[in-house]
């Protein structure tokens, strides 16, 4: 049995939830009342314009209503109610690569975003509905102008800053976007870095439906401008009005798109509700991080992706709380930049992904120490596995005994956590994401919706809809049935199925095991593997390819690709190393740098079954160097197998 980790009782004492037996009767109430439990919040938390009439409506299962024809507009959430008793408290703190540094209180936030969203409509006609794309680093403008977004009602759609031209323009044709708005580039590791040409050049085909670009200048290098079609943020701006009056929303309008891989075909527009989503992002910003009215609350990641999303814009805001919006990397200028940071701004709650935590360790095992951390409170993961000896020293040397770790399982799908501990009242096994929130409805189950046996690995599913849940995919509507409510049907009903395989110990602890699809997850980022075999096939040479996700100490996994060349090449071929970086190139091209393979691996032949589906679990074996344990006798050729191993072992 593992050990476990008692909240210490001045954490306990504090918390909105401080023990057990309150997260019990919460449950309880949840089971008994379902729609009763969420009506109370939604009724305590949000700032209505309209009431809603019904809680929830299942009438066209999956495609779920929460708090149905209620009206807001949810950037009063997150900044208006607040100008009242917190108009001079610092809303974000923003501190730039090179350590610039600045504070924008609630009434800042309020006039910013006012002028930003006044930009967007009066001057480029952007309206309640329109898309607008956002491809931006991590400046205080990037919030500004999601918020900017939702209070017009336009529907943001963010692309990470280390996607490529390629992908963005995949994803800006996809949801036909009216306006992107970008920054001329900015800072990473002391030296500028740039974004505008690779707008550039994602507009250079298929992308009719831009109308305009908006240009933050962060770094005030060069770039070109496109008349009639680019603008300059910083002059524009200027002359907007402080006061926007908001677009009245129905609870269930899009609030936002953000693109995210799946197991097949390309990346798909998960889209997020404007209620139920920011509700559950003010409610576990409130549960799991247990931020209050003094707190500082830093997540390190990137807006490009859902953490980002709610947890360093939507949650924290909604939540009255100050955000710390970081552009730099941790490690930069040494591995002491985060701890330094902990220590002037005195942050409370720190969450970071587990492969960052291993790079901090690797690179600083006692840099921690050098800093005064003692204002932590609370430390979280998210988006991988952690592994324990990650998960022992973050505990010990970075919350020094005394913080609470949450270890928050969660998909861009979600919204929000769904299983984590609760910091003052989970006992905690290390490594461990615990229970189900309250009013989260998560188990583990075989596909025909039975639970698991304890300790079998079985599906992640979550069997009742939920508030922040995915509404669609945009444009895609039989593409999110069949990709989320197709595989595990409890007592005769679909439920939905995260793609991650999970544990159950005997004390009804969860543990998550990772993606069981075909998603890879390097450093926390998902991946598909059929996005980057689509884009590996670009290259001339290659006839056939198949990536897998192969176990990293550091990354979590990494990408192994198995490449077939084409006849005509295979002999004359003998510069694997050229061929490797060629391949690295096309895939940097295609998708960015973040899907770059770590190796790959010229090989006669996949391993076929004979009606021609490549076993990928075979190609998994081998890549981690362990024996075949699958039957190959169903394989077309099944020698294959040896010339494979043969090959890697060649290449290793
Ligand atoms: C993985 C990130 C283990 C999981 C919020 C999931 C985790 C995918 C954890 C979603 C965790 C996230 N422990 N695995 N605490 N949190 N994952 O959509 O495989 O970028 O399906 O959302 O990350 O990744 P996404």
């Amino acid at each position: 049995m593992k050990e476990i980790y008692y909240p210490s009782r001045e954490l306990s004492r504090q918390a909105r939830i401080k023990n057990m037996c309150e997260y019990n009767d919460l449950m309880e109430w949840a089971k008994e009342d379902y729609e009763g439990f969420w009506d109370h919040w939604a009724k305590e938390k949000l700032e209505w314009i309209e009431p809603y009439g019904k809680v929830l409506d299942e009438s066209n299962a999956p495609f779920y209503k929460w708090f149905v024809g209620g009206k807001l507009n949810i950037t009063e959430q997150c900044i208006d109610r607040h100008i009242d008793k917190r108009k001079n408290k610092a809303a974000i703190i923003f501190e730039g690569d090179r350590g610039d540094k600045q504070i924008i209180t609630y009434l800042e936030l309020y006039r910013n975003v006012n002028r930003f969203a006044n930009l967007l409509r009066n001057e480029f006609g952007v309206k309640k509905g329109d898309r607008v794309v956002l491809y931006m680093p991590m400046i205080p403008e990037a919030a500004y102008a999601m918020l900017a977004c939702a209070r017009i009602g336009a529907i943001h759609s963010v692309v990470f800053g280390g996607f490529s031209a390629e992908a963005l323009r995949d994803r800006i044709i996809d949801a036909q976007a009216k306006v992107v708005i970008t920054a001329d580039g900015a800072y990473r590791k002391g030296a500028p870095y740039m974004l505008k040409p690779t707008v550039d050049t994602a507009l250079e085909e298929g992308c009719d439906s831009v109308e305009k670009v908006l240009v933050v200048q962060r770094n005030n290098e060069d770039v070109v401008w496109i008349g009639g079609r680019d603008y300059s943020y910083n002059e524009l701006i200027e002359n907007q009005p402080d006061v926007c009056e908001p677009e009245v929303m129905d609870s269930e309008d899009p609030l936002f798109l953000l693109y995210t891989s799946g197991s097949t075909g390309k990346p798909k527009g998960v889209q997020h509700s404007q209620a139920g989503y920011i509700l559950w992002a003010q409610m576990t910003m409130e549960w799991v991080f247990d931020v209050k009215e003094n707190d500082t609350f830093w997540c390190t990641a990137d807006i490009g992706w859902i953490t980002g999303h709610t947890y360093i814009v939507y949650g924290p805001l909604a939540a009255g709380a100050t955000t710390v919006m970081f552009e730099g990397v941790p490690t930069y200028p040494d591995a002491g930049r985060a701890w330094k940071m902990v220590e002037e701004y005195k942050i409370n709650q720190f969450y970071t992904a587990p492969t960052a935590i291993r790079v901090l360790h690797k690179l600083g095992e006692h840099e921690p120490e050098k800093y005064d951390l003692s204002s932590l409170r609370i430390l979280g993961t998210v988006g991988e596995p952690i592994d324990p000896p990650a998960w022992k020293w973050y505990y010990d040397v970075v919350g020094g005994g005394r913080c609470s770790i949450v270890d928050t399982w969660w998909q861009t799908e979600t919204g929000g956590h769904m299983i984590s501990p609760l910091p003052g009242a989970t006992p905690v096994k290390p490594a461990c994401a615990t229970f189900p929130l309250p009013g989260i409805m998560a188990e583990v189950l075989e596909r025909d919706g039975t639970p698991v046996a304890t300790g079998e690995q079985g599906l992640l599913c979550i069997t009742k809809p939920w508030p922040s849940m995915i509404r669609t995919i945009w444009g895609d509507p039989e593409r999110f049935k069949k990709s989320y409510f197709g595989d595990v049907v409890k007592d005769g009903k679909a439920v939905y199925f995260s793609g991650d395989g999970a544990v159950v110990d005997e004390d009804g602890y969860i543990t998550i095991i990772g993606r069981v699809d075909d998603v890879i997850n390097v450093s926390g980022h998902r991946l598909g593997t059929a996005e980057i075999e689509s884009a590996i096939k670009k290259h001339p040479h290659v006839a056939e390819v198949a990536v897998v996700g192969k176990p990293d100490p550091i990354k979590g996994e990494s990408i192994f690709a198995y490449i077939v060349l084409k006849d005509d090449v295979a002999d004359s071929l003998g510069e694997e190393v050229e061929l490797s970086k060629e391949i690295n190139d096309v895939i940097a091209r295609e998708i960015g740098n973040i899907a770059k393979a770590d190796a790959i691996v010229v090989v006669p032949g996949l391993p076929k079954t004979r009606s021609g589906k490549t076993m990928r679990r075979i190609l998994r074996a081998i890549a981690k160097g362990e024996p075949i344990t699958q039957d190959i006798s169903t394989l077309e050729d099944p020698s294959i197998v040896e010339k494979i191993e043969e090959a890697v072992r060649c290449a290793g």
